[in-house]
């Protein structure tokens, strides 16, 4: 792989930072769980396709193949990871925002999830079967301690019909088997044995288990009051943080299997229909990127827009704040409500 070419905007973000030099200087390392830099790379490198390519397999990750991954995340984020120091703020008072649509007439749903993985365990990539079941045992038993608005269920993948799961993924509330990326990643290892999704009655709280991350803690529910959807968000996380630990570091934040993840690892998101502006690409694009806008198909990443619908979300996590964070998303949202309406 020849960093000289970095330039190139087709070519992964391993191709790009991977040099002869810094693969030479990694290629015997080593983290405490045994994680090497053919597993890190193995995704970007069977998928040369991919934008990153890189998995990290645990915290020591992060630290230990640094040369690789320290570019790559500055380059995702905008955020220097040797002198950086990231700051959480999960405070909803602290959030001035009002709903960028509130007669309804564009955005269709609003979710806000989050990634969190446990302290003292092996990420999802180099896991092994007998942990990833332990980490689901935790994890599943703390949810069952969660009162009110949060209270609910825990669905193991093994036990559910093929029905019910469908009908999970079709309405936006349940993962699908990893795709390309994740199963090189080795992500997909004993599916779906250990993952589940606990929910509330609602639906408007859940948390996916080991999937791309350990944890992914979503609150979602029609409509535009992001606020809302951030409280509820915020209110979960502060619940699981006093019973479980996760891993984090001062200088990059929540760590996660992927490094586009880190810091907040928050992704805040509309569904919302805009068919004139996203008929004219470059204009939707031009206004998303302004904002660090990232869009996305209806079902997700690597999905397909239907009828004019998009999921459109915060593009940076490290190196600002969660309430940041879903501020940008929320003044650009509006700036592309404006945009729409103009036509
Ligand atoms: P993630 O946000 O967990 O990184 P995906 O892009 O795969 O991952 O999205 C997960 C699921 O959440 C998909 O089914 C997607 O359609 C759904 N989703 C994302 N944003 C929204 C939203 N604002 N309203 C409803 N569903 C959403
Ligand atoms: N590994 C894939 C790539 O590099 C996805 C990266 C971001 N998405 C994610 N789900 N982590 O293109």
């Amino acid at each position: 792989m020849n960093g000289s070419q970095s330039s190139d905007k087709d070519r992964s973000a391993l191709q790009r930072y991977l040099t002869p030099e810094i693969s030479e200087r990694l290629q015997t390392k080593k983290t405490c769980y045994g994680y090497t830099l053919e597993q890190l790379i193995r995704s970007g490198v069977e998928n040369p396709d991919s934008s990153i390519g890189v998995y990290a397999g645990d915290e020591e990750s992060y630290e230990t193949f640094a040369l690789l991954l320290d570019p790559i995340i500055r380059e995702y984020h905008h955020y220097d990871p040797v002198t950086g120091h990231h700051r959480s703020d999960l405070n909803p008072a602290h959030l001035r925002i009002s709903n960028p649509d509130p007669e309804g007439t564009f955005i269709l749903s609003t979710r806000i999830r989050v990634a969190r993985n446990l302290h003292c365990f092996p990420f999802g990539p180099a896991i092994a079967r007998r942990e990833r079941l332990i980490v689901e045992c935790l994890i599943a038993d703390t949810l069952r301690e969660l009162t009110d608005e949060l209270a609910g269920r825990y669905y193991p993948l093994s036990g559910m019909d093929q029905a019910t799961r469908q009908r999970l993924i079709r309405d936006h509330f349940l993962f699908k088997e990893g795709d390309r990326f994740l199963e090189s990643a080795g992500l997909n290892r004993d599916w779906p044995e250990g993952r589940g999704i606990y929910h509330n009655d609602d639906k408007t709280f859940l948390v996916w288990v080991n999937e791309e991350d350990q944890l992914r803690i979503i609150s979602m529910e029609p409509g535009g009051d992001i606020a809302r959807v951030f409280t509820r968000l915020v209110r979960a996380v502060a619940e699981l943080e006093k019973r479980l630990t996760f891993a984090y570091s001062e200088r990059l934040g929540y760590l996660t299997s992927c490094p586009t993840n880190l810091g907040t690892a928050m992704r805040a998101s509309v569904h919302i229909r805009l068919p004139r502006l996203s008929a004219d690409p470059e204009r939707f694009r031009r206004i998303c990127d302004r904002h660090h806008l990232q869009i996305r198909g209806v079902h997700g990443e690597h999905s397909e827009s239907e009828g004019g619908i998009w999921d459109i979300s915060n593009r940076r996590r490290l190196g600002i704040t969660e309430v940041e964070a879903v501020t940008e998303m929320a003044e650009g949202i509006s700036a592309l409500i404006e945009a729409e309406k103009a036509l």
